[in-house]
């Protein structure tokens, strides 16, 4: 099979390291990956195909870093969205699709009462902290080692001494209780929250799901503390369930984040609470410049009602669950034990004992010169766009790329 070749990509980040800080700052950052085995910059996306500056064309399984939850360009969210950038999107003050949002929400949303909208989920997390603070008068807030909650200084890897946010942030093993229980005794009276995604899913990891006790003993702690359980459901955001992945795991968080796919890729993130929580929140000064803007008000409404009909959540475990069925024969087949973890709709795959990721930045590498973008350190995710024939080319692919990640450690 032919290689994509990346020379425009290449061109570009030349360009681009003279005038941005790092080329492309972040996680997207070429640093990561293996040399040549990448695009950098892409061009466009259609349903599960993505294409980059060089014309290369990706069947793909990262689908915006999750918010794609419909496939690129669904024809209805993006006709409400654009229908509602022609009647203006930023008006002085909210349209009333936000009350609509916020109605719908609040009505889908198991156990949440009130509704308020971000851009980033990072500006929700930020919020929900802020929130559990002031409501609490507490400031400890602790959080599982290698969890991911945003950019903001209190929960990003940015570990400079002059930064001060991270004093009050207690963290713990996930899934390991009796840390918990020990970090709520040492710190007794003092702990504001817990922030917590769905299960765990750090980078460069295998995912991790909550064991049996896990729920109820942070739901029991957090009560004898008179602490507040912050539930981070930007990554999941109804791939798990459309009520909140809580209602899949059956816990009750006090605090609810959401985004990433809320709008199908256009930009709002959620902060949802219950009623003892709404005072709170009324008293608190949130606001930023385009959090009010219609456009992603209209895309999320479209986006929530497409998902309720199209059933969208058994479509992604049939798929899903293929993709990982397929994956482990196939690298069994190749002389591989395999470790696929995390839900079919959110899958990640390890080969196992390779703790380094030395053979997933291979193999990754591999189909993604092939054409099926695979991150080889973040989990990937499955939209209602992968049909089945996806899967099937993907799986092409895949045998070809064991038999190379074989070869190159035989
Ligand atoms: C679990 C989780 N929380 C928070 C965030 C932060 O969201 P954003 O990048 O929109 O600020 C992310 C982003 O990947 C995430 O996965």
């Amino acid at each position: 099979m032919e290689h994509h070749g990346f020379s425009k990509s290449v061109e570009l980040f030349k360009r681009a390291a003279k005038v941005i800080p790092g080329g492309i700052y972040g996680p997207k950052s070429p640093a990561f990956v293996i040399p040549g085995s990448y695009p950098y910059y892409f061009s466009k996306g259609k349903g599960c195909r993505l294409y980059d500056v060089d014309g290369n064309e990706y069947i793909d399984f990262m689908c915006g870093y999750g918010s794609q939850i419909l496939g690129y360009c669904y024809e209805p969210v993006d006709k409400e969205a654009i229908r509602q950038i022609k009647e203006g999107d930023l008006l002085n003050g909210p349209q009333p699709m936000m009350v609509s949002l916020a109605e719908t929400l609040v009505e889908q949303i198991s156990g949440m009462d009130w509704a308020v909208f971000t851009k980033n989920g990072t500006d929700s997390t930020t919020l929900a902290v802020s929130l559990a603070r002031v409501h609490t008068g507490k400031k400890k807030i602790i959080l599982a080692k290698g969890a991911y909650h945003g950019s903001a200084n209190w929960c990003s890897s940015n570990d400079y001494p002059v930064l001060s946010e991270k004093t009050d942030i207690l963290t713990f093993s996930y899934n390991n209780t009796e840390e918990l229980e020990s970090l709520f005794k040492t710190h007794r009276g003092e702990i504001a929250a817990i922030i917590l995604t769905p299960y765990h899913h750090p980078s460069f990891a295998a995912q991790v799901m909550p064991g049996d006790t896990f729920y109820p003993t942070v739901e029991r702690l957090i009560k004898a503390e008179g602490a507040l359980f912050i539930l981070d459901d930007i990554r999941c955001n109804f791939r798990l369930s459309l009520e909140g992945s809580h209602s899949f795991f059956g816990c009750q968080p006090d605090l609810l984040a959401m985004g990433k796919s809320a709008a199908n890729g256009q930009p709002i993130s959620i902060l949802m609470g219950t009623d003892a929580l709404r005072k709170t929140a009324g008293s608190f000064f949130i606001t930023g410049t385009f959090w009010m803007s219609g456009m992603p008000f209209a895309a999320a409404l479209s986006c929530l009602k497409a998902m309720k009909e199209l059933d969208i959540l058994s479509h992604m475990n049939r798929v899903g669950t293929l993709l990982r069925e397929g994956l482990t024969d196939l690298g069994k087949a190749a002389g591989f034990d395999i470790l696929m973890s995390g839900p079919p709709a959110i899958p990640f795959m390890m080969f196992k004992g390779d703790e380094d990721l030395y053979l997933n930045q291979i193999f990754c590498s591999e189909m993604t010169r092939r054409g099926v973008y695979l991150h080889p350190h973040h989990n990937w995710f499955i939209s209602w766009a992968h049909k089945e024939e996806d899967i099937e080319q993907t799986l092409t692919t895949a045998q070809e790329a064991f038999t190379i990640t074989a070869a190159a450690v035989s």
